[in-house]
């Protein structure tokens, strides 16, 4: 048997897919010692491998078929549109995508301003300003702490996700507009998916029943 290889996104949904993997009897133990500098975990037993990987190369390893199957956000499924079968809505790191910035800024997307959009999820703007709306935008990437943008006046509005809704409100900031909701998915290869069907599909089987 050849080892299944999984790619899950470092960070808030780490914890929660390893949680995941538990109920259904799938432990890892190395990857919980929160010092070790390891990058691939290996469960000899099952036949399984484990790397945790920034987000945005989630999908990545995936199309390519390094990993068998990844754990990702769907923020960063959408934004990065690679080929891959999203197979499971896993029920976790429920968020919105959303536009937010000052209450003022609500006037300029009624009436399709030419305005600047601060987002680290280009791909999503552009897709939700240009075909969604029809309001041509001027999209700004960042890397984080987007909020800032509408401060500091970089832009009128961002997209950005938002879980609680405390990083808008203690920066004086709202939600204008919901683009789409998120949580958590599990993606597969699409060669995987053939060649390792019958362990994939009772995997999904078992998840499902945890989930
Ligand atoms: C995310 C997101 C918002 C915040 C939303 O940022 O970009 O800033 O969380 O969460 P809330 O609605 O519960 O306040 P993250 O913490 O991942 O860091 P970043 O700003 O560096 O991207």
């Amino acid at each position: 048997m050849r080892y299944l290889t999984f790619a899950l996104a470092k960070g808030r949904l780490a914890k929660k897919s390893l949680e995941m993997f538990e109920k259904v009897g799938i432990t890892c133990e190395e990857m919980k010692d929160k010092d070790t500098r390891k990058l691939i975990f290996v469960n000899e037993e099952l036949k399984l491998k484990f790397f945790l990987a920034k987000a945005g190369d989630v999908p990545t390893y995936v199309e390519y078929g390094a990993a068998d199957i990844g754990v990702v956000g769907k923020d960063t499924i959408l934004e990065e549109g690679r080929k891959l079968f999203e197979v499971m809505d896993l029920g976790f790191g429920k968020c919105r995508m959303c536009v937010c910035g000052p209450e003022s800024a609500r006037e300029l997307l009624k009436h399709h301003e030419m305005i600047r959009v601060a987002s680290k999820y280009p791909n999503i703007a552009k897709d939700y300003f240009y075909n969604k709306k029809h309001q041509t935008v001027e999209i700004i990437k960042l890397n984080g702490s987007v909020e800032l943008a509408p401060i500091v006046n970089l832009s009128e509005v961002i997209v950005d996700i938002v879980e609680t809704g405390s990083t808008l409100r203690e920066n004086g900031l709202t939600i204008l507009e919901e683009i789409c909701p998120l949580s958590a998915r599990m993606v597969v290869n699409q060669v995987s998916m053939k060649m390792e069907n019958e362990r994939i599909m009772k995997l999904l089987n078992e998840l499902k029943t945890v989930i």
